[in-house]
């Protein structure tokens, strides 16, 4: 049996609080709702914990946002070292199929994990951008490595983990926006920029896909050398599969509406942009014959 101490309810803060003591002389806080404070304050320490993970998401997002600031000034002076830009001074490297399954793996699986911890993760828009992600990532991490005609030139382990690093931290931000931070009603699906930012994310999509394709049946088998692209999108770009990639992360940040899908868009376009430069110039370096009016990236601008 608990004896009331304060002989009626005490309003402490928003709460009315009653003060009890046990048989046993222990002492209870009982709130109104029939918890003791002990269990109240476990719930306020949840939000407070709540609140702490969306002040942290943001704060790692804008790091992202900064992160990609730094990683496209560097990548302007030095062209990340695989593919044609592969040389030596990087360290031990891996087989490149398994370098992408690795690097890319925690966007099909963490991104996965995370998702289903969310409170969100049954309703219908965040099952919706999943699909999205996972279609682009399931090709990206187990198929693109087996339909790609790389010479199989090694990747540097530096590379890799770099890039499992910053999947890591982009799936986690964007797995727990869209499942848990972020808020997503079926009304959603009739907003322009749900709509917009998906036909965009459809259109990259498609854009990415047909130009690997295209560079795909460029090589013989057992040819490790490189010939002019030619034909659709790449009579104006020499990277229509970068410009794709950029396109549909800019149609997420879109559909999602989110600083975490904005930082992984501008992610992109920071690491894809320098490399299309540098892709760009080698191809004129190369070819005598490249078509001087074809541009970098952007059709007709750059
Ligand atoms: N989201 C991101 O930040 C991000 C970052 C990196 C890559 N990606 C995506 O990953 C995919 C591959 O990227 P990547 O940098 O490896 O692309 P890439 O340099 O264009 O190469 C794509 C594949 O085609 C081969 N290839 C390219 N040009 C060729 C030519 N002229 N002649 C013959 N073969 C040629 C390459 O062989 P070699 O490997 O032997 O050069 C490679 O196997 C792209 O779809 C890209 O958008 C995304």
């Amino acid at each position: 049996m608990r004896l009331p101490i304060t002989g009626d309810t005490e309003p402490i803060g928003a709460r009315r609080l009653s003060v009890l003591m046990d048989e046993d002389h222990s002492i209870s806080i009982l709130s109104h709702e029939g918890t003791t404070a002990a269990e109240g304050l476990g719930r306020d320490h949840g939000s407070a914990a709540a609140l702490t993970e969306a002040t942290l998401h943001t704060w790692l997002s804008q790091g992202l946002v900064v992160a990609a600031v730094i990683t496209m000034a560097v990548l302007f002076v030095v062209s990340a070292p695989y593919g044609r830009h592969t040389r030596s001074g990087w360290g031990p490297r891996i087989p490149q199929r398994l370098a992408w399954m690795v690097m890319e793996s925690p966007a099909v699986v963490g991104f996965g994990a995370i998702y289903c911890l969310g409170s969100h993760r049954a309703a219908l828009v965040p099952l919706l951008l999943l699909g999205l992600w996972q279609v682009h990532y399931i090709h990206r991490t187990f198929i693109y490595p087996f339909r790609s005609p790389s010479r199989g030139t090694p990747w540097p382990v530096t590379v890799v983990v770099l890039g499992f690093a910053f999947q890591t931290l982009n799936s986690y931000l964007n797995a727990r926006w869209i499942s848990h931070l972020g808020t997503y009603d079926a009304s959603w699906m009739l907003d322009a920029r749900f709509s917009l930012g998906v036909a965009l994310f459809g259109f990259g999509f498609v854009l990415n896909l047909w130009s690997d394709g295209v560079l795909c049946r460029l090589r013989e088998p057992n040819d490790g050398g490189y010939r002019i692209p030619r034909g659709g999108a790449f009579e104006w770009v020499s990277c229509p599969n970068y410009l794709g990639e950029i396109l549909e992360w800019i149609g997420w940040s879109i559909a999602t509406w989110s600083l975490a899908g904005t930082a992984f868009a501008l992610y992109t376009i920071a690491n894809l942009g320098p490399r299309a430069r540098s892709h760009h110039r080698w191809y004129l370096d190369q070819f005598d014959d490249y078509p001087k009016q074809r541009k970098a990236l952007v059709p007709y601008v750059w």
